[in-house]
C-alpha cells in the first residue's frame, strides 16, 4: 500500500515483514568486471555469489510466505493420487470456476503441451504478444505466431493504461485472411512480459471473447503474470474499482476456455499448470502431460511446492499480498524518470524496464545496446537485470539479424524480496550509468548458440569500454563499493 509521509510525499509501505533472510554479497566494482567478463557479458551466466541484488527475473525468486512455508511441512508425498495435489485442484477449481487442473513442472512445459496438442504446420497463433517460450514452441510444432497488439503497445512512452490489448480489427482481419480453421486459438498474456509487464483490460478481454465465439476459436490465457495483471485492472478500469481480486479473477477465467500458468511467478513457488472447463481439451492435453511430466496428481512438481501453490493462489486474492511489486516498480519508475532515465511507461508488473536505444543512442542494435547496458549496471552495481532486446531474438533463416522492436533492460522485482533502501540503491546507480552513458560502447557474439542464444551465449566487449567505466566509477565513487 501507498502512504503519505508528513512531507507529503507518497512512499511504497511493506504490508509484511521479514522472518527469514539470504545474506548477500557486493563486490568491488574491479571484481564485478572480472565477474561480467567471465559470464561473456551475459548477465544469465554470472554466479550468484557475485550477484548483489539479483533483478534477472521474478520467476521462482519470489518470496514465500509463513503459511506458505508451513504448508509446505505437510506435503503428502505419492506418486499417484496425493493429498498435496488435491488441496491445489480444490483451490484452483474454487478460483477458476473450472473442472480440471493438469499440472506441469513450468510454464514452457504447458507450452509444450498446449502446442503439440493443438498446433499443426500451416497453423496461425493470433497473440496480444509473444514470449520466447511461447514463440519457440508454437513455431517447433509449424505454427506461426502473429502478434495483433494496439497501436500503444510499442509506444515505450505511453500514458495508456492498458498497453498489453488486443487490437480487435487487426485480429478479425487476420482471421479473414488465414481462416478461422487454421488458427488453433487465440493466445491472451497477461502483464504482457516482453513489452514490459503491462497489462490487458477485462474490457479488450470480453472483446477477444466475443470475437472468438464468433469465429468458433478457442481462447487461451497466459496467467503467468495474472497477478500484476489483476492489481493494474482494479486500479485502472472503472468498472472493477469496486469488485475484488477473486471477483475480477472469476471474470477473466470466465471468458477463457483454457488458461494456463508458470506458477514460478502466479503463486508465489514453482510448478505450473493448465486449466480447463473442456473435457475434450483436457483429455486431449492430458495425455502429454503423463509423456512429459509425470502423473497426473504432480505433473514434475514437487509436493512441497504444490502445497506452496496452493497458498500462494489463495494469497493472490488477497490485494495487499500483490501490490508490493507494482508499486515499488511505480516508485522506481517514477525516481529514474526524475533524473531523466529513459524508463518504459506506464510502469508495469514484473519490473521496471529501460530503454537502452534511447539510453545509448550511439549504440546500434547489431550491437545489442540493451545487452550492454544489463552488463555495464552489473560492473556500476553488482545488480543483475536482463536484456530484452536483438540479443533475445534469433536470427532469421539466412543468418540475419531479426532486430527487436524495443531494446530494454529489464530490472525484475522479485515479489515481496527487496527492501526500498535497496530500490534506491539502484535507482542511484543506474543514474549515475545514465550521466557516464558515453563511455557504454556495444558487444559481439563470440560463441552463439541456434537456440534461445540469450541464455548460454557469450559474448566480448567491442572496446575496452567496461575498463574505462570502472575508472569512472573509481573516480566518482572512491572506494565505496
Ligand atoms: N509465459 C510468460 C508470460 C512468462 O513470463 C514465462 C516465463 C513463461 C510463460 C514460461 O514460464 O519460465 O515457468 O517456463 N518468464 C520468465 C521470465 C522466464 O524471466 O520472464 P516458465
Amino acid at each position: 500500500m501507498t502512504v503519505k509521509f508528513y512531507s507529503g510525499e507518497k512512499i511504497p509501505l511493506e504490508m509484511h515483514k521479514v522472518r527469514i533472510i539470504q545474506k548477500l554479497n557486493l563486490l568491488p566494482v574491479e571484481e564485478r568486471l572480472k565477474a561480467m567478463k567471465e559470464a561473456g557479458f551475459n548477465t544469465f551466466l554470472l554466479q550468484n555469489k557475485d550477484v548483489f541484488l539479483d533483478m534477472l527475473t521474478d520467476s521462482g525468486v519470489n518470496a514465500m510466505s509463513d503459511r506458505q512455508q508451513a504448508a509446505m511441512l505437510e506435503a503428502d508425498d505419492s506418486y499417484a493420487g496425493s493429498a498435496s495435489f488435491t488441496r491445489l485442484e480444490k483451490t484452483i477449481q474454487e478460483i477458476f470456476r473450472k473442472k480440471y487442473f493438469l499440472p506441469a513442472h513450468q510454464g514452457r512445459a504447458c507450452e509444450n503441451i498446449l502446442s503439440t496438442t493443438f498446433v499443426r504446420p500451416g497453423t496461425y497463433v493470433p497473440m496480444n504478444y509473444h514470449f520466447t517460450t511461447t514463440h519457440a514452441h508454437i513455431t517447433k510444432n509449424g505454427g506461426k505466431v502473429v502478434e495483433v497488439f494496439t497501436d500503444e503497445a510499442l509506444k515505450l512512452n505511453s500514458d495508456h493504461p492498458f498497453k498489453g490489448n488486443i487490437d480487435i480489427k487487426k485480429l478479425i482481419n487476420l482471421i479473414q485472411e488465414v481462416g478461422a480453421e487454421n488458427i488453433p486459438f487465440v493466445r491472451m498474456e497477461a502483464g504482457t512480459n516482453l513489452i514490459g509487464g503491462q497489462p490487458f483490460s477485462l474490457e479488450n478481454l470480453r472483446e477477444v471473447r466475443k470475437v472468438c465465439d464468433e469465429y468458433g476459436i478457442k481462447l487461451v490465457l497466459d496467467a503467468s503474470l495474472l497477478q500484476d495483471n489483476l492489481y493494474f485492472i482494479k486500479q485502472r478500469e472503472d468498472e472493477c474499482q469496486n469488485m475484488t481480486i477473486r471477483e475480477i479473477t472469476r471474470k477473466i477465467s470466465d471468458l477463457c476456455d483454457i488458461i494456463y500458468f508458470s506458477a514460478r511467478k502466479l503463486g508465489f513457488a514453482r510448478g505450473g499448470g493448465i486449466i480447463t472447463d473442456s473435457e475434450e481439451d483436457m483429455r486431449a492435453m492430458r495425455e502429454y502431460v503423463t509423456l512429459y511430466e509425470g502423473f497426473l496428481t504432480y505433473g514434475g512438481m514437487s509436493v512441497r511446492e504444490i502445497e506452496a501453490i496452493a497458498i500462494g493462489l489463495e494469497e493472490t486474492m488477497d490485494e495487499e499480498m500483490i501490490n508490493q511489486g507494482p508499486l515499488f516498480i511505480e516508485y522506481m519508475t517514477n525516481e529514474l524518470l526524475k533524473k531523466g532515465v529513459p524508463v518504459v511507461t506506464p510502469p508495469g508488473g514484473l519490473g521496471c524496464h529501460i530503454n537502452a536505444m534511447e539510453f545509448l543512442p550511439h549504440v546500434p542494435q547489431h550491437e545489442y545496446p540493451a545487452g550492454a547496458l544489463a552488463a555495464a549496471i552489473y560492473i556500476a552495481s553488482g545488480v543483475r537485470g536482463m536484456e530484452r532486446g536483438t540479443m533475445s531474438e534469433a536470427r532469421d533463416e539466412n543468418g540475419v539479424e531479426n532486430l527487436a522492436n524495443m531494446e530494454l533492460v529489464r530490472l525484475a522485482v522479485p515479489r515481496r524480496v527487496f527492501t526500498l533502501s535497496q530500490i534506491q540503491y539502484v535507482i542511484d546507480r543506474v543514474s549515475w550509468l545514465y550521466e557516464n552513458r558515453h563511455i557504454i560502447e556495444g558487444l559481439k557474439y563470440v560463441d552463439e548458440p541456434k537456440v534461445l542464444r540469450f541464455f548460454v551465449g557469450k559474448l566480448d566487449a567491442l572496446s575496452d569500454w567496461p575498463e574505462r567505466l570502472v575508472e569512472k566509477f573509481r573516480a566518482d565513487f572512491g572506494d565505496s563499493l
